[in-house]
C-alpha cells in the first residue's frame, strides 16, 4: 500500500446517460456523503473523497494495490496498449458467455437487478452489464483504473478497496468478485501472504455480503489452490508457478465454505461448473492453439458435477447466496492497513 498520485484516470471519452439508482455513502461510516464541486463530504465523520464531474469518484486515494507491470514506464505503457486489451476482452467474453446467463438462470432481470463488480480490473465487464440493462456498478483498487478512460460509465466507476466499499448496506442482488480474493491479504502484487491475510479474507467476504441483498448472490472465482501449477500468477516466474497445494495465496472451494461459515450470513454455497467461463481470447490468435479450444470446451462440459468443486479442479467458481441474518461487527478483525482491532 502506498501513496499515489500516479493512478489518475484521463476524462472519459464518452458516458452513459443512464441514471444510477444507487448513491455513494461514506465507507469509513456508511453515513451520508454531499457532492461538491470536486469532493463528496461526510459530516458524519468528516472524511472527504475526491470526485471529476466526468470522472470516476475516488475513495482510495491513500492506497493502492502494486500490481507488478507498474514496475517502470515501459512496461506500464507496454501492459496498457498490449496486454490490457487482451484482459478487455476476456472480461467481456466472460460477462457475455458466463455471467449473463448465470443471470438469466438466476432470474435476475435486467430492469430490475443492481449488479457489481468487485475487482472490476478494466471496468468491461460492468459496461457490458450496463449495455444489456442491468443497473452495474464496478470498483477497483489498483492501476488497472488506468484503462477505465476507455470505458462509457465514469459515474459507475469508483477506486475503492472492497474491504471497505462506499455502498449502503444490502443494495445490491447480485455481486461478483472474480479472480480477485486471492489478492487480498498479501504483499503487493505477489503471492506472498501477510501474517494477517485470513483475517483480511474475512473482512473481504464480511464487506461483499454486506452489500448484497437478503436472498442475492455472490460470484467468486479463481485458481485452484490444489492443483500445484498456477499459469495466472507468474509475475515472480517465468512460465508457471509451482506451488504446494498447501499454500496460503491461492483458495479452493472448501476455502471459501470457511470463509463463509466464519462470516456468518450465508443461506448457501454452491460449485458451478466451468464452461464457458473462458473464452481462450489469447489462445484464439494462436493457430495451433485454435482448432483444440472446441475440445477443451467440451472436455470442460463433460466434468461431472462433483468434479466442479473438488480438489481435481483447477480452477473453482462459487455462488453463495446471502441469508436474512446480520452480519457480525468486524471490531475483531484488524484493520485493512493491518493495524490491530479496535477492541484490543
Ligand atoms: C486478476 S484481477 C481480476 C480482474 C477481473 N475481475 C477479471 O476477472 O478479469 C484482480 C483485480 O483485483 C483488484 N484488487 C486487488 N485488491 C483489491 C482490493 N482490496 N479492493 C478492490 N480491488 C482489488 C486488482 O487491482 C485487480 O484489478
Ligand atoms: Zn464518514
Amino acid at each position: 500500500m502506498k501513496n499515489t498520485n500516479e493512478t489518475t484516470v484521463n476524462n472519459p471519452i464518452a458516458s452513459d446517460d443512464k441514471p444510477t439508482r444507487i448513491h455513494y455513502v461514506c465507507p469509513h461510516c456508511l453515513g451520508r456523503l454531499e457532492r461538491e464541486a470536486a469532493t463528496y463530504m461526510c459530516h458524519t465523520c468528516g472524511s472527504h473523497f475526491n470526485h471529476h464531474d466526468d470522472y470516476v469518484a475516488d475513495f482510495a486515494a491513500a492506497v493502492t494495490f502494486d500490481d507488478w507491470w507498474m514496475k517502470d514506464e515501459q512496461t506500464r505503457q507496454h501492459w496498457l496498449d498490449k496486454e490490457a486489451v487482451g484482459e478487455e476482452e476476456y472480461e467481456i467474453g466472460l460477462a457475455r458467455n458466463y455471467v449473463l446467463p448465470l443471470l438469466r438462470k438466476l432470474k435476475l432481470q435486467p430492469d430490475q437487478t443492481a449488479v457489481l463488480s468487485a475487482g472490476c480490473g478494466l471496468a468491461s465487464d460492468t459496461e457490458l452489464l450496463l449495455e444489456q440493462g442491468y443497473d452495474s456498478y464496478g470498483i477497483d483498487i489498483g492501476n488497472r483504473v488506468l484503462g477505465w478512460s476507455r470505458r462509457k460509465c465514469p459515474q459507475r466507476l469508483a477506486r475503492a478497496d472492497l474491504r471497505e466499499m462506499p455502498f449502503p448496506d444490502a443494495c445490491f442482488d447480485f455481486v461478483l468478485s472474480l479472480n480477485t480474493i486471492e489478492h487480498i491479504g498479501v504483499v503487493g502484487d505477489t503471492t506472498r501472504v501477510t501474517p494477517d491475510y485470513w483475517e483480511q479474507r474475512l473482512r473481504a467476504m464480511r464487506s461483499l455480503l454486506r452489500v448484497t441483498k437478503p436472498g442475492g448472490y455472490l460470484l467468486l472465482s479463481g485458481l485452484s489452490r490444489t492443483i500445484p501449477f498456477d499459469v495466472g500468477h507468474i509475475q515472480e516466474v517465468r512460465w508457471v508457478r509451482i506451488h504446494s497445494p498447501w499454500e496460503k495465496f491461492l483458495l479452493n472451494y472448501n476455502d471459501i465454505r470457511r470463509l463463509c461459515r466464519e462470516t456468518g450470513g450465508v443461506q448457501s454455497t454452491r460449485p458451478l461448473p466451468l464452461r464457458g467461463f473462458f473464452s481462450w481470447t489469447r489462445l484464439r490468435h494462436n493457430a495451433f492453439a485454435r482448432p483444440l479450444l472446441p475440445l477443451v470446451d467440451w472436455l470442460f462440459g463433460c466434468l461431472p458435477p462433483a468434479v466442479y468443486g473438488s480438489w481435481i479442479s483447477p480452477f473453482w467458481i462459487v455462488l453463495v447466496q446471502r441469508s436474512d441474518k446480520p452480519l457480525p461487527s468486524n471490531d475483531a478483525l484488524p484493520s485493512i492497513d493491518g493495524s490491530p482491532p479496535s477492541s484490543s
